[in-house]
Protein backbone atom coordinates (compact mmCIF):
# COMPACT_ATOMS: atom_id res chain seq x y z
CA UNK A 1 0.00 0.00 0.00
CA UNK A 2 1.29 3.40 -1.27
CA UNK A 3 1.98 6.36 1.28
CA UNK A 4 2.64 9.67 0.35
CA UNK A 5 4.27 12.01 2.20
CA UNK A 6 3.57 15.81 1.97
CA UNK A 7 6.69 17.17 4.35
CA UNK A 8 7.99 13.67 3.89
CA UNK A 9 11.68 15.26 2.66
CA UNK A 10 12.70 16.75 6.15
CA UNK A 11 12.08 16.59 10.04
CA UNK A 12 9.31 13.98 11.47
CA UNK A 13 7.52 13.33 8.12
CA UNK A 14 11.18 11.95 7.00
CA UNK A 15 11.39 9.95 10.03
CA UNK A 16 7.50 8.46 9.19
CA UNK A 17 8.39 7.68 5.89
CA UNK A 18 11.47 5.46 7.05
CA UNK A 19 9.16 3.73 9.84
CA UNK A 20 6.44 3.14 7.16
CA UNK A 21 9.06 1.48 4.59
CA UNK A 22 10.76 -0.47 7.09
CA UNK A 23 7.27 -1.95 7.14
CA UNK A 24 7.36 -2.64 3.51
CA UNK A 25 4.89 -0.05 2.30
CA UNK A 26 5.89 2.02 -0.76
CA UNK A 27 6.90 5.67 0.64
CA UNK A 28 6.36 8.84 -1.55
CA UNK A 29 7.91 11.83 -0.08
CA UNK A 30 7.52 15.56 -1.51
CA UNK A 31 8.47 18.79 -0.04
CA UNK A 32 8.49 22.24 -1.55
CA UNK A 33 10.63 21.94 -4.83
CA UNK A 34 10.96 17.53 -5.30
CA UNK A 35 8.79 14.77 -5.39
CA UNK A 36 5.73 14.07 -7.25
CA UNK A 37 2.74 16.70 -7.33
CA UNK A 38 -0.50 16.69 -5.17
CA UNK A 39 -2.77 14.84 -8.23
CA UNK A 40 0.02 12.63 -8.59
CA UNK A 41 0.65 11.73 -4.87
CA UNK A 42 -3.02 11.54 -4.45
CA UNK A 43 -3.60 8.91 -7.27
CA UNK A 44 -0.88 6.39 -5.99
CA UNK A 45 -1.54 7.21 -2.50
CA UNK A 46 -4.15 5.86 -0.52
CA UNK A 47 -2.74 7.46 2.54
CA UNK A 48 -1.68 10.85 2.42
CA UNK A 49 -0.01 12.79 5.44
CA UNK A 50 0.94 16.26 5.44
CA UNK A 51 3.49 16.63 8.42
CA UNK A 52 4.80 20.84 7.07
CA UNK A 53 5.21 23.67 9.42
CA UNK A 54 1.95 24.44 11.41
CA UNK A 55 2.15 27.94 9.63
CA UNK A 56 1.81 26.23 5.65
CA UNK A 57 -0.81 23.33 7.05
CA UNK A 58 -3.70 25.11 6.54
CA UNK A 59 -2.57 25.90 2.55
CA UNK A 60 -1.29 22.43 1.76
CA UNK A 61 -4.31 20.34 2.94
CA UNK A 62 -6.34 23.05 1.10
CA UNK A 63 -4.88 21.97 -1.79
CA UNK A 64 -4.65 17.78 -1.07
CA UNK A 65 -7.76 17.52 0.54
CA UNK A 66 -10.41 17.89 -2.55
CA UNK A 67 -8.28 15.28 -4.39
CA UNK A 68 -8.34 12.81 -1.99
CA UNK A 69 -11.22 10.07 -2.66
CA UNK A 70 -13.61 8.99 -0.46
CA UNK A 71 -11.81 5.77 0.74
CA UNK A 72 -8.61 6.92 0.98
CA UNK A 73 -7.47 8.68 4.28
CA UNK A 74 -5.92 12.01 4.98
CA UNK A 75 -3.83 12.35 7.76
CA UNK A 76 -1.61 15.34 9.28
CA UNK A 77 1.03 14.60 11.76
CA UNK A 78 1.00 18.81 13.09
CA UNK A 79 1.37 19.50 17.23
CA UNK A 80 -1.47 21.27 17.69
CA UNK A 81 -4.76 19.62 15.74
CA UNK A 82 -7.47 21.22 16.57
CA UNK A 83 -6.90 23.32 13.55
CA UNK A 84 -5.50 20.71 11.21
CA UNK A 85 -8.41 18.22 11.97
CA UNK A 86 -11.36 20.85 11.13
CA UNK A 87 -9.21 21.60 7.67
CA UNK A 88 -8.96 18.14 6.85
CA UNK A 89 -12.53 18.01 7.52
CA UNK A 90 -14.08 20.75 5.26
CA UNK A 91 -11.20 19.98 2.30
CA UNK A 92 -11.53 16.07 1.88
CA UNK A 93 -14.49 13.75 1.34
CA UNK A 94 -11.92 10.83 2.33
CA UNK A 95 -11.09 9.78 6.11
CA UNK A 96 -9.75 11.99 8.30
CA UNK A 97 -7.12 11.39 11.33
CA UNK A 98 -5.14 13.41 13.08
CA UNK A 99 -1.91 12.13 14.55
CA UNK A 100 0.65 13.64 17.06
CA UNK A 101 3.51 12.01 17.34
CA UNK A 102 5.32 12.99 20.83
CA UNK A 103 8.71 12.59 19.95
CA UNK A 104 11.32 13.94 17.49
CA UNK A 105 12.76 12.62 14.18
CA UNK A 106 16.00 11.76 16.07
CA UNK A 107 13.97 8.28 17.50
CA UNK A 108 14.69 5.54 15.88
CA UNK A 109 11.66 3.47 16.99
CA UNK A 110 8.59 4.08 18.19
CA UNK A 111 9.07 1.31 21.06
CA UNK A 112 7.50 3.12 23.77
CA UNK A 113 6.74 6.18 22.60
CA UNK A 114 3.84 8.71 22.86
CA UNK A 115 1.24 9.07 19.90
CA UNK A 116 -2.03 11.15 20.43
CA UNK A 117 -4.37 9.92 17.53
CA UNK A 118 -7.15 12.81 16.84
CA UNK A 119 -9.86 10.68 14.84
CA UNK A 120 -11.86 13.08 12.03
CA UNK A 121 -13.65 10.97 9.97
CA UNK A 122 -14.16 6.87 9.36
CA UNK A 123 -13.57 3.95 11.06
CA UNK A 124 -11.63 1.51 8.60
CA UNK A 125 -8.34 3.54 8.84
CA UNK A 126 -8.32 4.06 12.20
CA UNK A 127 -8.21 0.64 13.36
CA UNK A 128 -5.93 -0.15 10.20
CA UNK A 129 -3.24 3.40 11.84
CA UNK A 130 -3.74 1.92 15.61
CA UNK A 131 -2.79 -1.83 14.54
CA UNK A 132 0.38 -0.86 12.93
CA UNK A 133 1.57 2.08 15.68
CA UNK A 134 1.01 -0.93 18.21
CA UNK A 135 2.74 -3.43 16.20
CA UNK A 136 5.17 -1.09 16.73
CA UNK A 137 5.09 -1.14 20.65
CA UNK A 138 3.82 2.78 20.42
CA UNK A 139 1.58 3.75 23.30
CA UNK A 140 -1.25 5.03 21.34
CA UNK A 141 -3.74 7.26 23.03
CA UNK A 142 -6.98 8.21 20.94
CA UNK A 143 -8.54 11.55 22.10
CA UNK A 144 -11.01 14.98 20.85
CA UNK A 145 -8.18 17.28 19.23
CA UNK A 146 -9.65 20.57 21.36
CA UNK A 147 -8.18 18.55 24.44
CA UNK A 148 -5.19 17.19 22.83
CA UNK A 149 -4.35 20.99 22.08
CA UNK A 150 -5.07 22.20 25.30
CA UNK A 151 -3.15 19.52 26.98
CA UNK A 152 0.03 20.43 24.74
CA UNK A 153 -0.67 24.08 26.12
CA UNK A 154 1.37 22.46 29.06
CA UNK A 155 3.55 19.48 28.00
CA UNK A 156 4.58 21.97 25.03
CA UNK A 157 3.57 25.80 25.56
CA UNK A 158 4.87 25.99 28.66
CA UNK A 159 7.64 23.53 28.72
CA UNK A 160 9.58 25.38 25.44
CA UNK A 161 8.10 28.83 27.04
CA UNK A 162 10.05 28.34 30.11
CA UNK A 163 12.71 26.91 28.36
CA UNK A 164 13.34 29.84 25.90
CA UNK A 165 13.24 32.32 28.79
CA UNK A 166 16.16 30.54 30.91
CA UNK A 167 17.72 30.49 27.49
CA UNK A 168 17.17 34.29 27.17
CA UNK A 169 18.33 35.06 31.14
CA UNK A 170 21.40 32.99 30.64
CA UNK A 171 22.25 34.96 27.37
CA UNK A 172 21.32 38.35 28.60
CA UNK A 173 23.37 37.55 32.13
CA UNK A 174 26.62 37.95 29.64
CA UNK A 175 27.95 35.12 31.86
CA UNK A 176 31.03 33.52 30.30
CA UNK A 177 29.80 29.55 29.61
CA UNK A 178 32.83 27.70 29.23
CA UNK A 179 33.81 29.05 32.72
CA UNK A 180 30.78 28.20 34.32
CA UNK A 181 31.25 24.46 33.42
CA UNK A 182 33.35 23.97 36.80
CA UNK A 183 30.70 25.66 38.87
CA UNK A 184 27.63 23.63 37.35
CA UNK A 185 25.01 21.42 39.74
CA UNK A 186 24.17 18.45 37.84
CA UNK A 187 20.74 19.84 37.94
CA UNK A 188 21.91 23.06 35.98
CA UNK A 189 24.18 20.53 33.47
CA UNK A 190 20.69 18.65 32.45
CA UNK A 191 18.54 22.35 31.95
CA UNK A 192 21.70 23.93 30.03
CA UNK A 193 21.51 20.71 28.22
CA UNK A 194 17.66 21.48 27.26
CA UNK A 195 18.07 25.14 26.66
CA UNK A 196 21.02 24.27 24.36
CA UNK A 197 18.74 21.80 22.33
CA UNK A 198 15.61 24.24 21.99
CA UNK A 199 17.81 27.33 21.03
CA UNK A 200 20.30 24.92 18.31
CA UNK A 201 16.73 22.94 17.21
CA UNK A 202 14.06 23.85 14.73
CA UNK A 203 12.98 27.71 15.74
CA UNK A 204 10.33 27.66 13.50
CA UNK A 205 8.73 24.87 15.20
CA UNK A 206 9.03 26.03 19.07
CA UNK A 207 7.91 29.49 17.60
CA UNK A 208 4.44 27.67 16.78
CA UNK A 209 3.95 25.70 19.33
CA UNK A 210 3.55 28.45 21.67
CA UNK A 211 2.33 30.80 19.14
CA UNK A 212 -0.65 28.93 17.62
CA UNK A 213 -1.88 26.76 20.60
CA UNK A 214 -5.10 29.84 21.39
CA UNK A 215 -4.38 27.59 24.83
CA UNK A 216 -1.64 29.17 25.58
CA UNK A 217 -3.50 32.90 26.93
CA UNK A 218 -4.83 31.16 29.93
CA UNK A 219 -1.25 29.80 30.45
CA UNK A 220 0.92 32.97 30.15
CA UNK A 221 -1.85 34.90 32.82
CA UNK A 222 -0.80 32.43 34.50
CA UNK A 223 2.66 32.65 34.79
CA UNK A 224 2.71 36.15 34.20
CA UNK A 225 0.41 35.84 37.67
CA UNK A 226 2.96 33.91 39.61
CA UNK A 227 6.11 35.28 37.98
CA UNK A 228 4.86 39.06 39.92
CA UNK A 229 4.43 37.31 42.91
CA UNK A 230 7.23 35.66 43.30
CA UNK A 231 9.52 38.64 42.25
CA UNK A 232 7.33 40.33 45.05
CA UNK A 233 7.92 37.88 47.68
CA UNK A 234 12.27 37.64 46.54
CA UNK A 235 12.64 41.61 46.84
CA UNK A 236 10.49 41.18 49.76
CA UNK A 237 13.24 38.33 51.47
CA UNK A 238 9.52 36.81 52.06
CA UNK A 239 11.17 33.19 52.88
CA UNK A 240 7.95 32.20 55.24
CA UNK A 241 5.63 32.37 51.73
CA UNK A 242 8.20 31.37 49.65
CA UNK A 243 8.51 28.61 51.21
CA UNK A 244 4.82 27.92 51.87
CA UNK A 245 4.62 28.25 47.96
CA UNK A 246 7.28 25.31 47.37
CA UNK A 247 5.60 23.03 50.27
CA UNK A 248 1.97 23.58 49.08
CA UNK A 249 0.68 20.85 47.26
CA UNK A 250 -1.87 20.27 44.69
N1 LIG B 1 9.96 17.87 14.63
C1 LIG B 1 9.26 17.37 15.62
O1 LIG B 1 9.83 17.05 16.68
C2 LIG B 1 7.77 17.16 15.49
C3 LIG B 1 7.15 16.21 16.30
C4 LIG B 1 5.78 16.02 16.17
C5 LIG B 1 5.05 16.76 15.26
N2 LIG B 1 5.68 17.68 14.50
C6 LIG B 1 4.87 18.44 13.53
O2 LIG B 1 5.27 18.03 12.23
C7 LIG B 1 5.14 19.11 11.33
C8 LIG B 1 6.48 19.30 10.63
O3 LIG B 1 7.44 19.67 11.59
P1 LIG B 1 8.98 19.34 11.36
O4 LIG B 1 9.67 19.71 12.62
O5 LIG B 1 9.14 17.97 10.83
O6 LIG B 1 9.33 20.42 10.23
P2 LIG B 1 10.63 20.51 9.30
O7 LIG B 1 11.75 19.73 9.87
O8 LIG B 1 10.82 21.95 9.08
O9 LIG B 1 10.17 19.80 7.96
C9 LIG B 1 9.15 20.37 7.25
C10 LIG B 1 8.89 19.59 5.97
O10 LIG B 1 7.84 20.28 5.33
C11 LIG B 1 8.22 20.59 3.99
N3 LIG B 1 7.59 21.87 3.68
C12 LIG B 1 7.80 23.07 4.27
N4 LIG B 1 6.99 23.99 3.73
C13 LIG B 1 6.25 23.36 2.78
C14 LIG B 1 5.24 23.76 1.86
N5 LIG B 1 4.81 25.02 1.82
N6 LIG B 1 4.73 22.83 1.04
C15 LIG B 1 5.14 21.55 1.07
N7 LIG B 1 6.10 21.10 1.91
C16 LIG B 1 6.65 22.00 2.76
C17 LIG B 1 9.73 20.60 3.99
O11 LIG B 1 10.17 20.20 2.71
P3 LIG B 1 11.23 21.00 1.82
O12 LIG B 1 12.18 21.66 2.77
O13 LIG B 1 11.85 19.90 1.00
O14 LIG B 1 10.43 21.95 1.04
C18 LIG B 1 10.06 19.52 5.03
O15 LIG B 1 10.04 18.24 4.42
C19 LIG B 1 4.73 20.34 12.15
O16 LIG B 1 3.35 20.51 12.00
C20 LIG B 1 5.07 19.95 13.58
O17 LIG B 1 4.17 20.55 14.50
C21 LIG B 1 7.04 17.89 14.57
Amino acid sequence: MDIGIIGGTGGIGKRFAALFQEKGHPVHVCGRRSGPDYPELARICPIVITAVPMGVSGEVIGKIGPLMDRGSLLMDLGSLQAPAVRLMMEASSSEVIGMHPLFGPDVSSLSGQNIVLCPGRGEKWLAWLKAFLEDGEARVSVIDPDKQDEIMALVQGLNHLNTILMGLVLRGSGADFSALDGFSTPLFRRKAEIVEKVFRGNARLYAELIALNPNMKKILDLYAENLAKIISLIEQKDIASLIKIIEAKG
